[in-house]
């Protein structure tokens, strides 16, 4: 099966010259194949999706822990980014006829729905399965989380479109924030009032718990969900959130944490524009849809009439987790890890804002390189914020490394378990790194 990308449809070659604004006023120039490679080569190479699709497509954002997957070379089929001149293929014949997956409060400060089963997103009579209304989506660069898989959809409410932040079209809203503009990045998906995004977290194929994050009309609200042993249901988790005790993919204990609803919003804070995923950068990458068609998520959230207008072409994140010297480089790897890692609250007028973890943020205005540390030294004497060509005095890679929150680890919370990829990569960067720019 082949995949199909959304850019390279009616012919346009994938060499087409293709230029993301990544931030006000600097824009960056690259040819898509350098960061497409070509699937010509790769045909008998397993691709992720397929190989998960008896587990329902969980994608593998536990990769470091699913033996399946890592098996497998992980090289360019698996991400779902390869490029092909093929006539476009939908994974979604048309929207569905009525959407039943609605906000689980009529207000926002409101009491969620207690059941899962009771939402709508879900279907009643197994709420294993998603209700027929969701769209179903991957993204290129995850979170980590845990090693746990993960299993995503969207609920768009009828008849009701998306609209994506365009600054070639509107560039006032790409101004600063003090001048009237929005602080949200070029590419961010703007979902409709009414909207519901769904993420399923599973080990071994059994779901431990169900994520509604929702759009009301002045705010976004996050709602947890804890799943029954028996698999039958999910239950609210108190607003606060919970610890338990799991068994992870390799049938390991693992402690889980159901993050409060206040733990949701420092992630999918305002200044991203709250929801995190839905982006033209994390979404140009074919999905195995339940269709059984191969498309790409972008050409097929067009097709059934989704965006309020044509989505521009950005120079799309890549899949940090594929190994083998084919795939993208190692740079790219690195900087799609830490914008969907790290860049929600290093950013901007983000969380911590006097560090800039974003894709496509050149080395110099990171403000990392050779800088010293606000927030203390990690316990290592002149460390940096990246020291380069030494990963052990940067103080970026020994939080990514810490124990925990009280250790000063990176992300601070929805994490305990280390992220061995992320490690490994962030790690190597620093040491590729032989002196800071000027
Ligand atoms: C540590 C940061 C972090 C925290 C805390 C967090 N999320 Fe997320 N979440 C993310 C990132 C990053 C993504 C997008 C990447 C992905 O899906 O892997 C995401 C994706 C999602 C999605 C898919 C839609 C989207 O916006 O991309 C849902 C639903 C979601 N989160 C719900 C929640 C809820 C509900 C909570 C609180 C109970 C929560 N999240 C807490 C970082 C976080
Ligand atoms: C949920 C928001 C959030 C996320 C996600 C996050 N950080 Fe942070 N980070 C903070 C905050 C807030 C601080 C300052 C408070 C502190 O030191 O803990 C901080 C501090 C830091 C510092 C110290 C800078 C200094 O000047 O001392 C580094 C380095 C850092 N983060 C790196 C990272 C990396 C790398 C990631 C991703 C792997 C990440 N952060 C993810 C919120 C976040």
């Amino acid at each position: 099966m082949k995949a199909v990308s959304r850019f390279t449809l009616g012919g346009l070659s994938s060499r087409k010259f293709v230029c993301a604004i990544l931030l006000v006023g600097m824009i960056s120039c690259r040819t898509a194949a350098e960061s497409k490679p070509d699937s010509g080569t790769t045909a008998a190479v397993p691709d992720a999706q397929t190989d998960l699709s008896s587990n329902g497509g969980a994608d593998a954002d536990g990769a470091g822990d699913h033996a399946m997957l890592t098996d497998a070379p992980l090289i360019d089929g698996g991400s779902g980014q390869d490029a092909s001149t093929d006539a476009a293929e939908f994974g979604i014949a048309a929207r569905a006829a009525k959407q039943t997956c609605n906000p689980p409060a009529a207000q926002i400060d409101q009491a969620p729905v207690a059941k899962l089963s009771a939402t709508g997103c879900v279907d009643p009579a197994d709420p294993k399965k998603p209700a027929p209304s969701l769209i179903p989506y991957d993204v290129i660069s995850p979170l980590w989380s845990d090693g746990a898989d993960k299993q995503r959809f969207m609920a768009i409410p009828d008849g009701a479109k998306i609209h994506v932040k365009n600054c070639t079209l509107e560039p006032d809203t790409c101004r600063p924030s003090f001048m009237g503009g929005t602080t949200i990045d070029e590419g961010h998906w703007i979902l409709p009032v009414g909207t519901v995004l769904v993420k399923n977290f599973l080990f071994a194929n059994k779901l431990i718990e169900t994520r509604l994050f929702v759009r009301y009309p002045d705010m976004w609200a996050g709602y947890s969900y804890e799943w029954n042993d028996q698999q039958t249901d999910a239950d609210i988790v108190d607003e606060n959130g919970l610890t338990k005790d799991i068994v992870n993919g390799s049938g390991g204990a693992q402690s889980w944490y159901f993050p409060s609803r206040n733990d949701c919003l420092e992630c999918h804070n305002e200044t991203v524009g709250n929801s995190l995923g839905p982006d033209t950068r994390q979404f140009d990458r074919s999905f195995n849809y339940p269709s059984g068609v191969m498309g790409n998520q972008i050409a097929t959230l067009e097709h059934i009439g989704l965006f309020d207008a044509a989505v521009a072409h950005l120079t799309p994140l890549v899949d940090y987790r594929l190994q083998g010297s084919s795939g993208p480089s190692a740079e790219d790897k690195t900087r799609s890890y830490l914008h969907s890692n790290c860049g929600s609250c290093h950013r901007p007028d983000g969380n911590y804002s006097a560090i800039d973890l974003r894709f496509g943020v050149p080395l110099q205005m990171m403000k990392i390189c050779n800088i010293d540390p606000n927030k203390g030294d990690q316990g290592v004497t002149g460390s940096k914020r990246l020291f380069p060509g030494d990963p052990t005095k940067s103080v970026m890679l020994l939080r990514m490394q810490a124990a925990d929150k009280k250790s000063g680890r990176m992300p601070q919370l929805a994490t305990s378990v280390l992220d061995a990829t992320g490690i490994r990569l962030v790690s190597d960067w620093i040491t590729s790194i032989t002196s800071c720019p000027p």
